[in-house]
């Protein structure tokens, strides 16, 4: 709900748990008043200016209590008094800039979706404009909430309103200034196999700054960042989140001032970024989630997964019973042929796997990762009948049929290289760095992403395509392209982002029965911008259900369950050489879109009536997974091993999976406190005995001790009436 006092210019925007209140100063600058839990609104929350500052006035003023770098500002620049990050930065006709941002109106709006950048549906959404009518320009702050949800999205809209053109060299999509408190950040940490594991730091004067200069979100660091109390776990604590719906470079800021106040802020990162706008031209930043919750980090991912799933990713599929897939990746890389990919059809028939996702190595000449990325026509060696027998074949046997593509791509020895040597991203007279043996198209050219359409476009239609695999696996160097001018070379980084969402945008519109799972060196571009497009993303190359349980519990920090894509592959595993039962694999890889990444025609006939089984129980459970709620109970990180459970809404069916600590040998009894069920209701457990959610919440539930390593333990529970 919105509320707004006309006449002190107060704005009070509550969400589920939260009151965010604004005011506009004496001095005409929009402070933040109170984000937090959710409070009676009482008018004594409007003292802010008195006895503050003994440093710089405010422009025009000689009052020498008023400092801005003390106000608690939404946004800020540079050159006016305040001197901590600002938010943007913007380069004048002569040369200045300063630029000092004070209240001029506000409007309450519906959102517009022209353009291809993500932004979550629905809401009430406030507009509050800030102006420098010297440095000529107006910055629109946009705020959306949701009755329902606990978070706010927050972007910004940046119009030239002088004669003249203005240069920007940064422009966030927030800034927020709250009272620290004792604070810790958290951040999603790693790298390709290793994506997304938590790690959290006390916070320290001075600024920190999580970023990705990759081209790519990345999966060196997330772009979220949460602050949350010092004692925060799981279930207790405030904790703020931050998560940028965005999938290029970023950064996010968390800076702690002298006076201990807390400014945290981020966008698109402004290394590297720079941005013409004409007279009237305006500039649309990324939107930023900012979660609040007073119940933990729990709290703060439930809100993350509400929002995405009720109004980010697709309608269309993001409730939809998901496809169980076989992917031949790891079954065979590039080593394949038609008879082989269809006796791997052949041997999944009846087991309830129902797409087949052909992998890499199928177009060109490509036996290897050194060729042919851009020549999307058959391998006429592998597939002398083409594609379509192979999707015909999965269609006739009852399977619907997927295809890996890395569109972003192409390899210096193929077709489309040699007819189009201006389609790549590189800068004439230096020989551009590859990655992964391959350069990176040029998406800020509307041609080379109108090829990318078109080429997709004529599989799905010619081919029969349910499902497409959206690959990417290199990060950008040599930015630069040969159709953008000097003076916009800088606005190549987030124009490569726009021309990624424009084409999924336009497959998606067009096609829209046909799934795309994002995937990126498995999860090395896992954001809210691909889930906005791709309801489901690879989390990870390393399919391992030990090494799973970590990036999975990273991963939900942000992203809902239904968005991890996660497969059953073999032992000993290929990324890490561990073997761990079957059944933990498959218990691992049910907690995320199920599927399998193995050579089905050597399962054994217990292992095929795993699958069998693991299928049909996963389709059973798959409503908890798409619209349930997710509670992490044990952190490998700090626990030392995993334990999750899927709640559904109204808490009456639930499933707890655990993966205990491998036995020393006389092991303790360990017990999991089961936060997120009924406390008020009976619980019966697999089917047998009945416990009060009460003493499953307080007591916990006792681990079964188990021998050997790496088993899990899955329990489901049922409201008895
Ligand atoms: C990286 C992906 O993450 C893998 O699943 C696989 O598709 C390979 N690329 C293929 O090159």
């Amino acid at each position: 709900m919105i509320k707004i006092n006309e006449e002190q210019k107060i704005f009070d925007l509550s969400g589920k748990d939260f009151n965010y209140i604004l005011a506009v100063n004496q001095f005409g600058y929009l402070e933040n008043l109170y984000f937090g839990k959710k409070i009676e609104y009482t008018g004594f929350i409007k003292n802010f200016t008195e006895a503050r500052g003994h440093g710089v006035c405010v422009s025009g003023e000689r009052n020498r209590h008023a400092d801005a770098s003390q106000f608690m500002l939404e946004y800020s620049s540079v050159g006016a008094g305040d001197f901590r990050i600002p938010s943007i930065i913007v380069n004048q006709k002569s040369g200045a800039r300063t630029c000092d941002l004070k209240y001029s109106s506000y409007k309450i709006v519906e959102k517009r979706f022209s353009s291809p950048l993500p932004k979550c549906r629905g809401g009430e959404t406030l507009v509050i404009s800030l102006t420098d009518e010297s440095a000529g320009v107006t910055v629109d702050l946009y705020y959306t909430i949701y009755d329902d949800i606990s978070a706010i999205v927050r972007s910004v809209n940046v119009k030239n309103m002088s004669n003249d053109e203005i240069y920007l060299d940064k422009a966030y999509s927030f800034n927020i200034d709250l009272p620290y408190d004792d604070y810790r950040i958290t951040g999603l940490f790693g790298a390709h196999l290793k994506e997304r594991s938590v790690e959290s730091e006390k916070i320290m004067r001075g600024t920190h700054t999580l970023s990705s200069l990759r081209g790519v979100s990345s999966a060196q660091i997330n772009p979220f960042i949460a602050v949350s109390d010092s004692y925060a776990t799981e279930n207790i604590g405030r904790v703020y989140g931050f998560n940028l719906i965005y999938s290029g470079n970023f950064e996010l800021n968390v800076s702690l001032d002298e006076i201990d106040h807390l400014r945290i802020n981020g966008g698109i990162a402004s290394e590297d970024f720079g941005w013409f706008l004409k007279s009237g031209e305006e500039f649309e930043t990324p939107e930023c989630v900012i979660a609040y919750s007073d119940k933990g980090f729990n709290g703060m991912s439930a809100a993350f997964h509400d929002l995405y799933r009720e109004h980010l990713i697709n309608e269309k599929f993001v409730y939809a019973s998901r496809p169980i897939v076989i992917n031949n990746w790891e079954a065979t890389y590039f080593n394949f042929d038609e008879n082989k990919l269809k006796s791997i059809i052949d041997s999944v028939k009846g087991t309830g796997i129902d797409t087949f996702v052909l992998d890499d190595g199928w177009f060109g000449k490509r036996n290897d990762d050194t060729t042919s990325l851009g020549d999307w026509f058959a391998n006429k060696e592998k597939l002398p009948d083409g594609l379509k027998s192979v999707s015909d074949y999965c269609h006739k046997n009852g399977l619907k049929f997927g295809l890996w593509f890395e569109p972003e791509m192409v390899s210096p020895e193929s077709e489309l290289y040699k007819h189009h040597p201006t389609w790549v991203v590189k800068i004439d007279g230096r020989s551009p760095c590859l990655g992964r043996d391959q350069l990176v198209l040029d998406l800020t050219n509307e041609k080379v992403v109108d090829f990318i359409v078109e080429t997709i476009s004529s599989h799905i239609e010619n081919d029969g395509l349910d499902y497409i695999k959206w690959d990417m696996n290199r990060s950008i160097t040599d930015q630069y392209s040969s159709t953008l001018l000097k003076e916009n070379q800088k606005e190549f980084n987030h124009r490569y982002v726009l021309g990624l969402y424009s084409a999924l945008k336009r497959i998606t519109e067009k096609y829209p029965s046909v799934l795309i799972e994002g995937c990126a060196s498995g999860g090395c571009r896992f954001d809210a911008g691909i889930l906005a497009y791709c309801p489901q993303i690879w989390t990870s190359d390393n399919s391992d259900a030990y090494s799973r349980t970590r990036i999975q519990y990273g991963t939900s920090y942000c992203y809902p369950p239904s968005a991890m894509s996660c497969h059953v592959s073999v032992c000993p595993n290929h990324q890490t050489g561990r073997v761990t039962p079957f059944e933990s694999r498959i218990a691992i890889a049910s907690l995320g879109a199920f599927g399998f990444e193995l050579d089905s025609t050597k399962l054994s006939d217990d292992e095929r009536s795993a699958v069998k089984a693991a299928c049909s129980s996963y389709r059973q459970d798959e409503v908890l997974l798409l619209g349930g709620d997710l509670i992490r109970l044990k952190s490998p990180f700090k626990d030392g091993y995993f334990a999750e459970m899927l709640v559904s809404k109204d808490k009456r069916r639930a499933k707890l999976t655990v993966m205990p600590p491998n036995s020393f040998g006389n092991d303790k009894f360990y017990f999991v406190r089961l936060y997120g069920l009924n406390e008020n209701a009976m619980y019966r457990l697999n089917g047998q005995s009945v416990a009060s959610g009460s003493a499953l919440v307080h007591r916990g539930y006792y681990l079964p001790r188990v021998s050997g390593d790496y088993n899990t333990i899955v329990v489901y529970l049922e409201q008895t009436d």
